[in-house]
Parts: structure tokens; sequence; C-alpha cells
């Protein structure tokens, strides 16, 4: 049995059809490529499957063969479904630990102690020494940025972790090390949706990869195998020559 699985998950604003009728399976275990052109419905899909901000208009979402689609973000996230956003720093006003215990409070029901302490361990592993870890989340690095925001979603003990862009504005060495990162969240038993641009990172984790286009799935499979896919290579070019 996936333990996500999306049947004919479509959503609207208005006229748009941003996400048209997506179905697909994760396995547990498993790390799932994402990629599309811009404006292909990628952050939308995520946004419809953990309710934040927002549920699909049609379709059936279940996680653990249990129908998520009209469950509230919180408990979803509870169940064990976590997210990153493509954009960073929500919480401009809070320190690098306070923003992860937000989240052990939201994602995981924990009081204050105890999220504080399970905000300590997560800096820890994501290399977030005490003294960046009481400066405002503004303060810190890009890098630190995405590092604390990949904390956050740990810190909710997810099963499976969905990552929107987390390499977007890294340097080369800084996706080397949150490529070996990835690695390590995964082999830990985390399974991965990853939507990213960046190629080689996406190459270099995927198992499988689903392409997106205008909302709909274009193709899925193995990686190397779909991105030679000639409606892939369509699909990209065609936006860019338009
Ligand atoms: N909240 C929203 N209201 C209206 N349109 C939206 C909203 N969010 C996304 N869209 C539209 O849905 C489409 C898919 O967007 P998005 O999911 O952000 O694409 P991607 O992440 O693949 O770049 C785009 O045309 C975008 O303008
Ligand atoms: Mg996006």
């Amino acid at each position: 049995m996936p333990v996500l699985e999306l049947r004919h998950v479509t959503k609207r604003f208005g006229g748009l059809t941003a996400v048209d009728d997506v179905t697909f399976g994760v396995e547990e275990g498993e790390l799932l490529g994402i990629a599309g052109p811009n404006g292909s419905g990628k952050s939308t899909l995520f946004n419809v499957v953990t309710g934040i901000p927002f549920g699909a208009s049609s379709g059936e979402i279940l996680f653990d063969g249990k129908p998520i689609t009209r469950m509230v973000s919180h408990r979803i996230a509870r169940l064990g479904l976590a997210r990153t956003f493509q954009k960073d720093a929500e919480y401009p006003d809070l320190t690098a630990k306070e923003t992860i215990a937000l989240a052990a409070i939201y994602g995981r029901g924990l009081n204050r102690r105890a999220a504080a302490e399970a905000a300590e361990t997560q800096l820890e592993a994501a290399g977030i020494g005490c003294a960046r870890a009481g400066m405002l989340t503004t303060a810190l690095s890009v890098y630190e940025r995405k590092q604390l925001m990949i904390a956050s979603a740990l810190v909710m003990q997810p099963k499976v972790l969905m990552l929107d862009e987390p390499a977007s504005g890294l340097t080369r060495p800084e996706i080397a090390a949150l490529n070996a990162h990835l690695v390590k969240i995964n082999k830990g038993g985390v399974t991965i949706l990853l939507i990213e641009h960046v190629l080689s990172l996406l190459l270099s984790l995927a198992e499988r990869l689903i392409v997106l286009n205008q909302g709909a799935v274009l193709a899925e499979g193995d990686p190397q195998e779909v991105i030679r896919d000639e409606r892939v290579i369509e699909a990209y070019l065609g936006g860019r020559s338009a």
C-alpha cells in the first residue's frame, strides 16, 4: 500500500485549473522527484496535499490508506506529513530556535518545554550552532534559512517530507551539503517528495520522476528516461521559445 496516494486530484482557481486530474502513489521510503516548467502546478500540488493554505477542489488524497482530502492542515501534519515552502522566512520576528519550536507545537502538539528541547536537537542536526539559534531568522544566511525550514519540518517527525525547491539560491558546495543531508534523512526512513529546479540535485536523488505540465502529469518513470522524453523536452523548451 502506498504511504501517499492521489486520485484524480484537481485544484481550480476560478477558470484556471492549476492541478488537473493528478493521480499517483508514493511508496514508503521512496524519494520521488517532481519537475515541470514554471507555473505547471508543482507548488499548488503540495498545497492541496498538505492543506496549507488550501485543499483540493476535487479528487481524493489518502495518507496511510486514510482520506485526508478535507482534513485541517495541523491534523494532516500530526499524521506525519510535513512540508517546506518555496519562499522562506515565514516568521521574521522569531529566532531560529523559536521557529522550530513553533513547528513542534503546531505539528506535534508538544508543550513549550518539550518543543524547545526538540528544537535544540533539530538545530544541532541542521548544523545551526547555539549562537545562530538565538538570532532572528532574517539574520541567517540563505543556506541556514533553508536548513531551518527543513529542521522545522523534521521536528514534526514526519513519515513523508515534501520539499519545494530547497536548493534555490544555494551555491554549489551548499547544494552538495543539502544533497548529503537529504540522503541521510531518506535513509533514516523518511519518504521524500522533492520539487527541484536544480536538475543535477534532482537526478542525483530521485528514484522516480514525475513531470507536470499545465497542472497535469506529462510523464512519469525512471528519471533518466523521463528527462529524455520528447514531450518533456518540448514542454520546457516550448515555454522558453513561446
Ligand atoms: N493562490 C492562487 N490563486 C490563483 N492562482 C494561483 C494561486 N496559486 C497558484 N496559482 C496559479 O496556478 C498555476 C500553478 O502555479 P504553481 O503551483 O505555483 O506552479 P509551479 O510551482 O509549478 O511554478 C499558475 O498559473 C499560478 O499563477
Ligand atoms: Mg512553485
